[in-house]
């Protein structure tokens, strides 16, 4: 039965269906709201909008669940490959055996890029920002392979976004190469996605890299981690661009640029250049909380915190329980790793925290493993975006699917009233 809930405006009541999601969300329908009363809601930063029916992933915050598709992020941690979750994500359900291998040969059959997208990284200065670097190339792709922009059967949809995620990591690496100085490495087709991302970062014409199964199932862990998180500032991006018709290139080149933001895929870089900090100055870390606690100061506990979990962020407990065994392999004792932890245990156990429900958030360790692993720091968010990108195409995906509706917020004007145009001599 649906339930109503009622609004009481000047004296009028109205009625507002009110919508229930699968796992019991409540959401008050407020859709026709002006059209019945003359108002709009508002919620700055929609911080408790729901601004789309979805069935890609469930968060539970208060509980920390996360869920792709009803499968729990740890099952999924545990079992699956990166390149079986973006499967999951965009179609909804775990593939066949044909379909993941018909898949993975996607990947493969189009992990090269075009050779003239490859000039493009010359006109790049070496300082430039690989997501600047990364959201402009994603745009280019659609030029020199229009094919590319045929969506509209299954089949081609399929092709256009298995390309884009194989390309997407060849561009990664390229750029890379290219900040670097180093000459680009291309993909090799024997290579699974992972190890074939490594090879391109790492090996060099005389020298090819190995990868060792620990620094792959890194990478694994980290972009199935990565893989989506409902409504988040990059997905909404995508979805609100999707929305208006644009080709899925486009929307996840938009993604990318939202996820720059330090306060979006930036952070990760944040929490490593912080934890380096306290290392190198041998700060003390109660003193260190004590002065994040003190409001005088600009001090932030990076990686702490989240606008949805208010519990452990579940992938900063995979990434902490899996970064002692990763690291000890890896690079043996990170002394990162331990102020992480040592931090971690200070904050946690003091009330300040306590009472604001701050925990770690998926930032708080995943730059100590990508550093583990060798990837510089300015590369971070492109992992972010790497991981990412099935989530961004499975909300184009649900977007394109839809109805067509454009997405279109009203807002609150707080400018001038009405005033008289004055010409610039008499201003
Ligand atoms: C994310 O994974 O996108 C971040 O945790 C941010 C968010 O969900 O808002």
């Amino acid at each position: 039965m649906t339930s109503i809930a009622k609004l009481r405006i000047d004296g009028a009541t109205h009625d507002l269906p009110v919508v229930v999601g699968t796992e019991g969300e409540h959401a008050i329908d407020i859709s026709k709201l002006r059209d019945t009363t003359g108002h709009i809601t508002l919620d700055e930063g929609y911080t408790n909008t729901g601004s789309c029916r979805s069935a890609i992933t469930f968060i539970d915050g208060e509980k920390g669940i996360l869920r792709y598709r009803g499968i729990p992020i740890e099952q999924l941690a545990a079992n699956s490959t990166f390149v079986e979750t973006c499967w999951l994500l965009i179609y909804g359900e775990l593939p066949t055996h044909e379909q993941l291998k018909r898949w993975s040969s996607l990947f493969t059959k189009y992990e090269m890029i075009h050779e003239g997208l490859y000039h493009h990284f010359d006109g790049f200065p070496s300082t430039g920002h690989p997501m600047a670097i990364l959201s402009a190339m994603i745009n280019a792709i659609s030029c020199y392979e229009p094919d590319l922009m045929e969506m509209e059967s299954p089949t081609t949809f399929q092709i256009s976004a298995a390309r884009l995620i194989s390309k997407l990591r060849t561009i990664a690496a390229a750029s890379y190469k290219a900040s670097i100085g180093q000459p680009i490495i291309y993909p090799k087709p024997h290579l699974d996605y992972c190890s074939n991302f490594l090879h391109m970062m790492f090996s060099i014409p005389f020298g090819d890299y190995e990868p060792d199964p620990e620094t792959v199932a890194a990478l694994q862990l980290i972009l199935i981690l990565h893989a989506d998180h409902e409504q988040n500032c990059s997905s909404s991006t995508v979805r609100m661009v999707a929305s208006s018709g644009a080709n899925m290139f486009a929307s996840c080149a938009a993604g990318v640029c939202a996820l720059w933001g330090p306060l979006h895929g930036g952070a990760n870089a944040a929490v490593v250049e912080m934890l380096q900090n306290l290392h190198d100055n041998r700060v003390d870390l109660n003193d260190y909380v004590a002065r994040i606690k003190d409001k005088s100061t600009s001090l932030r506990l990076m990686g702490f915190g989240h606008r949805v979990y208010k519990n452990y962020d579940p992938r900063a407990s995979i990434m902490k329980e899996r970064a002692d065994k990763l690291l000890s392999k890896l690079k043996g004792v990170d002394p990162l790793l331990e102020i992480a932890k040592r931090l971690e245990d200070v904050a946690l156990n003091d009330p300040y925290f306590i009472e604001r429900r701050l925990y770690p958030n998926v930032d708080f360790y995943s730059g100590v493993i990508l550093r583990a692993m060798g990837i510089p720091v300015n590369m971070f968010t492109v992992m972010f975006a790497m991981g990412r990108m099935p989530g961004w195409i499975a909300n184009w995906k649900e977007v394109h699917d839809s109805d067509g509706v454009l997405y279109r917020p009203r807002q609150v004007y707080v400018g001038s009233g009405p005033r008289e145009y004055v010409p610039i001599d008499q201003r």
